[in-house]
């Protein structure tokens, strides 16, 4: 089941440069949260301190609190466990290219030490059913490798990935945009789907697909969080100009 994400405070840099500034939310456990704004807004890097990838990057820092259910993930956990808890799908899809499909979606168990093939079976199935891929790959698991399918089939097969090792939090950043509108408008059912069991934060520039996949969305601008609020609150009857200006197509 997901967890709530409590964010308090939190500052980013890459060096000197302040990217994130001062940003508090509450993301609700269970639900879709969207994340939208201009490009270079810290959309991306916001998401990254959430699985405390950002720091990966030698020059990089951050500051604050980030809470997930109770665990306080800078203070009670090492990155390597937060990242088994938190799974993350990027803007192009990311398959092990000469790994099989089925050892592509085990990796992270076998990483974990799980073995038997029965477990790994009912994993791997039971995953690629929740990726909606099951049906279209089922024949050729060990056959084709994760490079040798579709680009949305790909997306799909790297949900899967994240998925196997039973993730609290799915951080998807841009995961569509790579993606034709049939793969899109499967990756969006997939999200409706998914998100009663996982908490499920997604980055997108496309606000329709904001619209129709997320019960929360936040507008971020210049490393800020301008508003947060309901979906149709941000699209129908924004607080701030800012926002409106930018969901109206005035700047951006
Ligand atoms: N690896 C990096 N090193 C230095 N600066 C970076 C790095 N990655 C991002 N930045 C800077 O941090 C700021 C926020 O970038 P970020 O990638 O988080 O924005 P974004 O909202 O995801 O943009 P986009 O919509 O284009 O993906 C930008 O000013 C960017 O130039
Ligand atoms: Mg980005």
């Amino acid at each position: 089941m997901g967890v709530d994400i409590r964010v308090e405070d939190l500052n980013a840099w890459y060096g000197p440069v302040h990217t994130i500034k001062d940003v508090s939310l509450h993301i609700p456990a269970n639900h879709a949260t969207a994340l939208i704004g201009p490009s270079g807004c810290g959309k991306s890097t916001f998401v990254r301190c959430l699985n405390r990838m950002h720091e990966t990057n030698p020059s990089a820092r951050a500051e604050g609190t980030v809470r997930m259910g109770d665990l306080d993930i800078y203070k009670d956990a090492t990155p390597v466990e937060i990242r088994r808890r938190v799974g993350m799908v990027f803007q192009r899809p990311n398959p092990f290219p000469t790994m099989s499909i089925y050892d592509n979606v085990a990796s992270g168990l076998k990483l974990n030490g799980f073995r038997k093939k029965r477990v790994l079976d009912e994993v791997v199935e039971r995953s690629l059913r929740q990726a909606a891929l099951w049906d279209e790959v089922k024949d050729d698991l060990k056959k084709k490798s994760g490079a040798s399918i579709s680009g949305g089939q790909q997306q799909r097969l790297c949900i899967a990935r994240a998925l196997a090792v039973d993730p609290e939090v799915l951080l998807m950043d841009e995961p569509a945009s790579a993606l034709d509108p049939v793969s899109t408008a499967k990756i969006e059912d997939l999200i409706f789907k998914l998100k009663s069991q996982y908490t499920i934060v997604i980055v997108t520039h496309n606000m329709q697909q904001a619209a129709r996949v997320a019960e929360n969305t936040g507008f971020f601008l210049m490393g800020k969080l301008v508003e947060f609020a309901p979906t149709t609150k941000i699209f129908t009857n924004p607080s701030d100009k800012r926002t409106e200006d930018y969901i109206t197509g005035r700047f951006g």
